[in-house]
């Protein structure tokens, strides 16, 4: 959705934008040759292969940009506070992730059960099926992977870790394939799994969560907050969050009563009502992109007198 992502970020020369998921520096590219020729890019990704890559495609903008490997949770930890004019999030993993082995991402390649796009950070996605409870297992393959068998997969699994302990994707894949059978299904059986692990491993949510608060902190008035997830728990977040920000009022105790509401400034206006998703030809272009939905804020302040 490069088109609908640059035209969403309203760029002009000399916008000062920040990407938080640089990934193979795609988006950061195009931004940067529509922002010519003096706009800046503040770019982060977990990933250090990541931002070794966007560093060799972006070396044709050195002097205007400036790159880091972190978590776009703690962007405004160093980008300044009302300094930029777009944040872009586009979130999941990218495919050389995905395609690597060693990287653990996908049942399809046999690799070690890894998952860390840090992987200097957090427990790897074997560590978590070896150690974790068949409750918490169940639970987090329903509630990030929404796999209907969660509860079944997970007994399995702990199970099977008891006569081996899990170390690679196909070992993983191959348990969850036995107890689940593919039935004509055209998905595996495992890609709710996998999915649900790798969120847990590098904290998605968490990190989401966080990543929107700062994007508050870092964006002038008037600039465009992009976010492109793949991943309905991830779009309701965005949803829910947009939402509440652009009311101008607060409530406490999560019920919305008329009476006890606090009236405030909203912080953001909302730019895209229903979520954008991609077109049937870039679909069948890219098949990865298929569950893709963006959504586009503005950051609206009160006029600073
Ligand atoms: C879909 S790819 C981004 C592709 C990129 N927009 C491009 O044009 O090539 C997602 C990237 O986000 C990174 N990522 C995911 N969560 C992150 C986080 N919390 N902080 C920083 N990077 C993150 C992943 O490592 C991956 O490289």
């Amino acid at each position: 959705m490069l088109a609908e992502v640059l035209d969403a970020l309203k760029l002009t020369p000399g916008a000062w934008i920040a990407d938080g998921t640089l990934g193979g520096a795609g988006h950061a590219e195009s931004i940067l040759a529509a922002t010519s020729p003096n706009g800046r890019l503040f770019g982060c990704d977990r990933d250090g292969a990541a931002v070794e890559a966007a560093r060799r495609r972006l070396a044709p903008f050195a002097g205007r940009i400036e790159i880091r490997q972190g978590n776009y949770a703690d962007l405004a930890s160093w980008v300044s506070a009302a300094s930029c004019d777009g944040l872009l999030l586009d979130l999941g993993v990218s495919s050389p992730q995905l395609d690597s082995p060693e990287r653990g991402f996908s049942f399809q390649r046999d690799g070690p059960l890894e998952m860390r796009m840090d992987a200097s950070q957090g427990m790897t996605a074997a560590e978590l099926v070896n150690t974790g409870s068949a409750e918490e297992l169940a639970k987090l393959f329903w509630e990030l992977g929404g796999e209907p068998q969660a509860r079944r997969l997970a007994r399995e699994i702990v199970r099977a870790r008891q006569q081996r302990p899990f170390e690679t994707t196909r070992q993983l894949a191959e348990t969850i394939e036995r107890a689940a059978p593919r039935l004509g299904r055209k998905a595996h059986p495992a890609t709710k799994v996998f999915m649900a692990l790798r969120m847990a491993v590098n904290d998605e949510i968490g990190s989401l969560t966080r990543g929107l608060e700062g994007a508050l902190k870092i964006l002038k008035h008037g600039a465009r907050l992009v976010v492109i997830t793949f991943h309905s728990v991830e779009d309701r977040v965005v949803k829910d969050f947009g939402r509440a920000r652009a009311r101008d009022y607060t409530f406490s105790g999560g019920v919305d009563v008329p009476e006890l509401r606090e009236p405030r400034a909203p912080e953001l206006r909302i730019v895209t009502r229903k979520a954008v998703k991609p077109s049937a030809a870039e679909i069948a272009e890219n098949p990865r992109c298929r569950s893709a939905q963006l959504r586009v804020m503005e950051r609206v302040r009160e006029s600073e007198t």
